[in-house]
């Protein structure tokens, strides 16, 4: 062939003649050219594909549920996930699109929590399968504010690559710390439990260990059979999982309905507590011990509060009260001094149910009371002695004020009113943190399918979404999460006690903290607070204050999902003379704590 090219006389060229057709087809955008790692990043559904959860799974145990939440992220990604699980290192992983290539490079994300969280996220890229080697991995400090969402971004760049691309991403967290409050003890097995409703139906702790097969269960005492699933071991896993020191409640002989041991008899169940003890104490030498050891836990436990019976000033008394007094309580205490001199024993009631206490014994107290009677009992702890140490092993406002107390029904929910008298009163324990040896509420859960104590603290079902946290959970949380070391004492320039309840200190962490609630008044409270060589002028504080509606009745009510508790926070300055000034309404409660 031959052939000539002309010197002119042809066509334009279009400048963009080769290209490419792109739909996503085949994954190639979501999971090809669109460089997002993670798949199903935020449970996008259709009518065709509804919403699901695919590639992602729970760790730690986690079990995740979709969610569609009155407040969603926005209107355009209503669904959310929901991570429901209790231990150090729970949370949610994402397989991606069909793995996720790991190399030593800048991986940035971000994601959404809704909702606080007083602690760290990991987020991490590690292999799916084996060992899951970590390649990397960053800890993510916690933004989270109640009731909004907080995103969080973060840069992560791995150590090392990967060898192949079968690795997943996962954000975990520890969900021990974001449960009922902060808590720092746990209190089983009850109350009336432990006690069982006649004296041969009580708490046996050595039926409820082993394998499912081997426990019988027991008659409960709140009117349903018990599986006893949730036994001896199980407790101890819960405390270990929340960080938190268990208090151990053994039998002491007395029933619901009054029948109690003879001093003989006694014996008995002195054997019977010390032999739990070993169960969950002893070295793989001993009988018990080695049962712990078979059953998966080698390692033995420390037991450093028992509390001996509940509430042994109450069923059948008089004659059941004067036994532990002259001798239940007498023989196991030295029964434990003896075995156990460690150990700080708790007598089920306390100086205030007309017992005296030998110490070093503490006692526990139950404070069910009217919002009025709480909060009259704000210095109630101020005229005990050291000798006089006092667990408050149950607490609440169980009635209305003027009502009928226990002639009447308990309330059906904790109501806010309630729950800022319940303020006042654990300011008070707090002032005297020396002698209180701990507070908790009682009862801490409730299924909302069951009716015998409405008043509880968190109350739950088989729909997750009907969890409500109560208007007192967001009282104690808020004063469990500002532990204090020391306290600091007050002294007052001009106003009083009533209707500002307080008490001041540091932190373990040595800012200084001022917790506050109001009661009693129709007026907002100034507050005009120094801290004394702790802040001077310009030093910062944060301020959190617990808010509510103006009918102290109102309540978190499970069912319309009406929350009345407002959370606040704010950063305040302080002024000449090292002063933070801010005013608190009727019925609020409020933690300020300085920066530094
Ligand atoms: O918290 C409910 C019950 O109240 C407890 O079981 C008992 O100790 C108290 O009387």
């Amino acid at each position: 062939v031959d052939l000539v090219v002309k010197s002119s006389g042809g066509n334009a060229s279009t400048p963009i003649m080769y290209g490419i057709m792109h739909e996503d087809i085949n994954n190639s955008g979501d999971g090809g050219i669109y460089a997002e790692l993670i798949s199903n990043r935020a449970f996008q559904g259709s009518a065709k594909f509804p919403s699901n959860l695919t590639g992602w799974a729970g760790v730690g145990g986690a079990r995740l549920s979709l969610q569609r939440l009155d407040k969603p992220l926005s209107a355009a990604l209503p669904v959310s996930v929901n991570v429901a699980g209790c231990g150090k290192k729970v949370g949610l992983e994402n397989s991606g699109y069909w793995g996720i290539d790991v190399k030593v490079q800048k991986y940035t994300g971000s994601f959404y929590v809704k909702g606080a969280y007083d602690g760290v996220f990991t987020a991490q890229l590690q292999s799916a399968l084996g060992k899951k080697e970590v390649f990397g991995s960053v800890e993510v400090a916690s933004q989270s504010v109640d009731g909004a969402w907080t995103q969080h971004n973060f840069t992560l760049v791995p150590t090392k690559a990967a060898p192949n691309s079968n690795n997943t991403f996962s954000i975990t967290f520890n969900s021990a710390t974001s449960g009922l409050t902060n808590q720092k003890f746990i209190r089983f097995p009850g109350g009336n439990m432990l006690m069982g409703n006649t004296i041969d139906t009580f708490w046996k702790w050595n039926e409820t260990i082993g394998p499912l097969k081997d426990r019988p269960g027991m008659a409960g005492v709140w009117e349903y059979q018990l599986t006893t699933g949730l036994g001896l071991v199980e407790y101890m896993e819960w405390a270990d999982d929340l960080g938190a020191e268990p208090i151990l409640g053994v039998w002491a002989g007395l029933s619901l309905d009054g029948a109690f041991y003879t001093q003989d008899q006694t014996d008995f169940a002195i054997q019977y507590a010390l032999d739990e003890l070993e169960f969950l104490t002893g070295d793989v030498s001993t009988k018990w011990g080695a049962v712990r050891a078979s059953l998966g836990h080698p390692k033995p436990w420390k037991i450093k509060y028992v509390e001996i019976g509940n509430e042994d000033w109450l069923a059948g008394r008089p004659t059941s009260f004067e036994s532990y007094k002259k001798y239940r309580f007498p023989m196991f205490l030295k029964a434990f001094q003896e075995k156990h001199p460690d150990i700080q024993i708790i007598a089920s009631p306390s100086v205030f149910d007309n017992m005296t206490i030998p110490a070093p014994a503490a006692g526990d107290y139950h404070p069910y009371l009217t919002p009025d009677q709480m909060v009259s009992y704000y210095s109630r702890f101020d005229q005990l002695s050291r000798q006089n140490l006092t667990l408050i092993g149950e607490a609440s406002s169980t009635h209305p004020n003027g009502g009928l107390g226990w002639d009447g029904p308990l309330s059906s929910n904790p109501w806010w009113g309630g729950s800022v008298a319940e303020a006042v009163f654990l300011l008070g324990a707090e002032k005297n943190g020396d002698k209180v040896i701990g507070a908790c509420y009682a009862p801490g859960l409730r299924n909302l399918n069951r009716w015998q104590w409405g008043m509880t603290i968190v109350q739950h079902a088989a729909d997750t979404a009907l969890t409500t946290l109560s208007t007192s959970w967001y009282v104690w949380r808020l004063l469990g999460l500002h532990p204090l070391k020391n306290t600091l004492p007050v002294t007052i320039k001009e106003g009083g006690i009533n209707p500002l309840f307080w008490v001041a200190g540091t932190s373990e962490k040595n800012t200084t903290v001022f917790k506050a609630a109001v009661y009693n008044t129709t007026e907002p409270v100034s507050v005009s607070l120094q801290f004394e060589g702790h802040a001077t002028k310009g030093a910062t504080a944060t301020l959190t204050m617990l808010t509510g509606p103006a009918d102290p009745y109102a309540i978190n009510d499970p069912f319309t999902r009406v929350n009345v508790v407002k959370e606040t926070t704010s950063k305040l300055t302080a002024g000449d003379g090292g002063v933070f000034a801010f005013s608190m309404p009727m019925l609020s409660v409020a933690v300020l704590e300085t920066d530094s």
